[in-house]
């Protein structure tokens, strides 16, 4: 599955486009060593920690301004990680469930006590694209989260289908708080 990211109409302003830069470069780091690029054939019968390892991604979210997001790319798969505003949570909790295509309490989609952090596949449950709404300037939808143009789907601030040919919800990922502001993906 071939995934295709957009660049809105409009070009990023010159502020948006150097703090994404910033976040992709500083937001997230890989728990692994170079050493592991080299691991012996004769091992793979034994995975080690090393290797096991590789799933995993820690994301430190100390730069993520409240209101914003950044994308990083976890499995060769990007992930949405959002920085949430009370507006955004109060909104989400709103929606009755009986609205929604993939019915799905926001509370279900996010760690008790951190509301504020939603991570989710960045693949549109479509047909594989990018959706737009990670950058500043990118159009987030009518519903505030995310909207991807291959198609019009449209995602809620909790990653919920809304409207559009998508069938189903952006799928959380497996993740764990270390820290306040680090989380462990994978
Ligand atoms: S791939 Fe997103 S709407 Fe079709």
């Amino acid at each position: 599955m071939s995934a295709t990211a957009h660049e809105p109409a409009h070009g990023p302003r010159p502020d948006a486009t150097k703090r994404d830069f910033l976040k992709l470069v500083t937001g997230a780091s890989a728990i692994i060593g170079a050493g592991a690029i080299v691991w012996p054939l004769v091992d793979s019968m034994n995975p080690s920690k090393d290797v096991l390892a590789l799933a995993e991604l820690e994301v430190d979210l100390t730069p993520i301004v409240l209101g914003q997001g950044i994308i990083v790319s976890w499995r060769g798969q990007p992930v949405f990680v959002r920085h949430r505003t009370d507006a955004e949570i109060k909104q989400a909790e709103a929606v009755p469930l009986s609205e929604l295509r993939d019915p799905e309490a926001d509370s279900a989609r996010v760690k008790s006590g951190h509301a504020q952090w939603l991570i989710v596949s960045g693949v549109c449950t479509h047909l594989g694209c990018i959706p737009l709404g990670s950058k500043p300037s990118d159009p987030r939808g009518s519903y505030g989260g995310w909207f991807c143009p291959c198609h019009g789907s449209q995602y809620d601030t909790s990653g919920r289908i809304r409207q559009g040919p998508a069938p189903a919800n952006l799928p959380v990922v497996p993740y764990v708080f270390e820290t306040d502001t680090k989380i462990k993906i994978g």
